[in-house]
């Protein structure tokens, strides 16, 4: 017994190949297939009417939320009536014949989470893609490795008992559904079966650049949940250090160009201030709905002014008046950026997040 669970947007001319496929290949099997369609604009609808009549099929239009894979797949799992799931794509890249194999797989390790994986010894794809969207693929995929042990962590078809992974805690953004079940369920480990990953024929892909930044923005919380309070820090840090370079570059670029010591630090600190709200906007609070980016940039920039005046302050100071400083005006420099920096954690945790009422 198994529950397909398939997220589809405009897949009208995939879904009937697809139903027929899947009969084929689970006859002597009691399945159910969930399409999860994100309101489609052609006609889906009417074509799993008809289908419904051959298949054992169930059309879900959820609603009432943005328009995302990830999300549609969990209201299909929480829809299904078996617990036994299986995820795939409309569109005849995920091999339906390899539902047996890893059906198989899954009677014998109940407890794990079955992969259908294009890297694994075995697999394949056929990708014709540029040189751009290879590298594109290549980083994504190194970016996951250390979350989860398997090849293909991108992957969109795989198996698991829905029992494994509390749903509700699920946060996913955009495409890898995959990568969070795998982060996030309680699986013994992720067994692989090879698959040979098809391009579509029909319809074109959803997969944009917004959808990337919504991955970057899903793997900055998979990490955050695979190492805690550990990850916070790290996030932190890897956003302060990449400004202080930024920082940094910009001021010894401008002293190149043969602007005055004092001036450039007073110049270099805005396009790394700028460079963090950049990052954080995208990243640390990307969920919220945004706001005017130019308001909340000069709203920014406004509550950096305090701790640029430390900054500036304590590098013209030691400068102007400390003979090491003279000699080192990196040193001061850093002793600046660290006294703003003791300034901003004072001030957050006297003010913006005490414990006092109100
Ligand atoms: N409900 C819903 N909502 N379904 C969607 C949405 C959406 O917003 N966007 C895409 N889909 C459906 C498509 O209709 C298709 O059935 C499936 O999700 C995959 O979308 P594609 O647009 O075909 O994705 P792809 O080919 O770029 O990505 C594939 O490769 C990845 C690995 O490189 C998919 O297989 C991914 O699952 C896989 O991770
Ligand atoms: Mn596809």
């Amino acid at each position: 017994m198994i529950s397909l669970v398939i997220p589809t947007y405009n897949e009208a001319d995939n879904i009937p190949n697809l139903l027929c496929k899947i009969e084929q290949v689970l006859s002597d099997i009691e399945y159910e297939v969930l399409i999860v369609d994100d309101n489609s604009t052609d006609d889906t609808v009417g074509i799993c009417a008809q289908l419904k009549k051959s298949y054992p099929l169930v059309l879900l239009q959820p609603g009432g939320r943005p328009r995302d894979l990830s999300l549609s797949v969990i209201d299909g799992c929480l829809a299904s009536k078996f617990d036994r799931v299986v995820v795939l794509d409309a569109d005849l890249s995920h091999p339906p014949d390899k539902i047996i194999l890893m059906l198989a797989q899954l009677d014998n390790n109940p407890d794990c989470f079955i992969l259908g994986s294009r890297y694994f010894e075995g697999g394949s794809f056929d990708r014709q893609w540029s040189c751009w969207r290879f590298l594109n693929s290549y980083v994504a995929t190194a970016m996951a490795r250390p979350l989860v042990r398997c090849t293909d962590p991108m992957s969109g078809f795989f198996m698991l008992e829905k029992s494994r992974i509390d749903l509700s805690v699920c946060k996913p953004i955009g495409y890898k559904i995959g990568l969070e079940f795998m982060v996030r369920g309680d699986f013994r480990r992720v067994i692989e079966v090879p698959i040979g990953f098809k391009d579509r024929q029909i319809g074109e892909s959803k997969m944009d650049l917004g959808q990337q930044f919504k991955y970057l923005r899903h793997l900055r919380r998979l990490y955050l949940v695979k190492l805690g309070g550990f990850g916070e820090f790290i996030h932190f840090g890897a956003v302060g250090t990449s400004g202080f370079v930024l920082d940094l570059v910009s001021y010894y670029g401008l002293q190149f160009l043969g602007v005055p010591h004092t001036l450039a630090r007073a110049i270099s600190f805005w396009p790394a201030v700028s460079w963090n709200w950049a990052l954080n906007r995208v990243l640390t609070f990307g969920e919220r709905t945004k706001r005017p980016k130019t308001r909340q940039w000069l709203e920014f920039v406004g509550s950096s002014l305090v701790g640029f005046a430390v900054n500036f302050g304590v590098y013209q100071h030691l400068t102007a008046e400390v003979g090491f400083f003279q000699r080192y005006h990196i040193a001061a420099f850093i002793a600046g950026i660290g006294c703003a920096s003791l300034f901003n954690f004072a001030a957050s945790t006297l003010f913006v997040y005490s414990n006092k009422r109100g």
